[in-house]
């Protein structure tokens, strides 16, 4: 407890059920104040007001769609105004239309990637100048392990995007190295959630688990663990990596 006393954060989609939640929760219990940044307009307050009860941190909500370029920079221009400074940079916002690539429209395509790739791209343009000032920082982007397997049915932009967070990722730790931030991805396997099991028929998930070397399910505290100690400085040798969180079920 208290490993990132005294440091800030912005955890991008950080009010639903799922990872980005808990990513906020246990930095939080970590000793960080926390920007509880969601598209969603309310759900970010409720987190924020338990996250600060419980932990005794400042969790500041903020309602951004990452897509859009005027919430991104508002959003880190209000966290740099209370906390001073950001340490620590969590691009968790993600989602998926698995949609035959035949039958995919424009639509699906640019929204998939705007919100995976591009909406990574914002938080890092905004909140990188603030870092290389601070001459110290954090970047953690969500991959997936489906940007190497091909995905079971998952669509052809979300691998893509996930696909390209590690490019993103590589090139982004090439050119702030030199100014003392870490720049990582995580590609989670199957870290459930109840609104998964809403998005997927059974099967799905029974075919999946076959692969798993570790057998059980991932859950979001497993993808959290990994990304506290990537935004921790018990990592700061190590950037421009994806570290998979998949129970084995992809390795390379
Ligand atoms: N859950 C998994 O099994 C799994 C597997 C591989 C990769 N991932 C990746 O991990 C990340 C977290 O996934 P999760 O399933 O745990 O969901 P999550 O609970 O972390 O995120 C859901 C939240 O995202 C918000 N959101 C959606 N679009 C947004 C946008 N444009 N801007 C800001 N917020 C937005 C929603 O309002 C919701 O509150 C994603 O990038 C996902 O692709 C998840």
């Amino acid at each position: 407890m208290g490993k990132l006393k005294g440091k800030s954060a912005i955890v991008t989609a950080s009010a639903g059920a799922g990872i980005g939640q808990t990513v906020a929760r246990t930095l939080a219990r970590e000793g960080a104040n926390v920007v509880i940044s969601d598209a969603h307009a309310k759900r970010p307050y409720t987190v924020a007001e338990e996250l600060s009860g419980t932990y005794g941190v400042k969790c500041l909500p903020f309602r951004c769609d990452v897509t859009n370029r005027e919430d991104v920079e508002s959003m880190v221009e209000m966290a740099c105004d209370e906390f001073g400074r950001i340490d620590i940079l969590v691009n968790n916002a993600g989602i998926d239309r698995p949609e035959p690539v035949w039958e995919m429209s424009d639509e699906t395509w640019n929204l998939v990637m705007d919100v995976n790739l591009k909406g990574a791209f914002y938080c890092c343009r905004a909140v990188l100048p603030i870092m290389i000032k601070q001459r110290y920082g954090k970047i953690v982007n969500l991959s997936s392990v489906v940007a190497w397997t091909g995905g079971e049915e998952d669509g052809a932009a979300y691998i893509a995007a996930k696909a390209g967070i590690q490019g993103f990722t590589r090139a982004v730790a090439h050119q702030v190295g030199k100014y003392n931030i870490n720049v990582n991805a995580v590609a989670p396997g199957l870290a459930f959630n109840p609104f998964l099991s809403k998005l997927r028929p059974r099967e799905y998930f029974e075919k999946i688990r076959s692969n798993f070397v570790i057998k059980r399910d991932g859950i979001p505290q497993d993808i959290a663990n990994a990304i506290l100690f990537l935004v921790s400085d018990d990592a700061d040798y190590i950037t421009g990596e994806c570290l998979c969180v998949s129970g084995g079920w992809f390795m390379h």
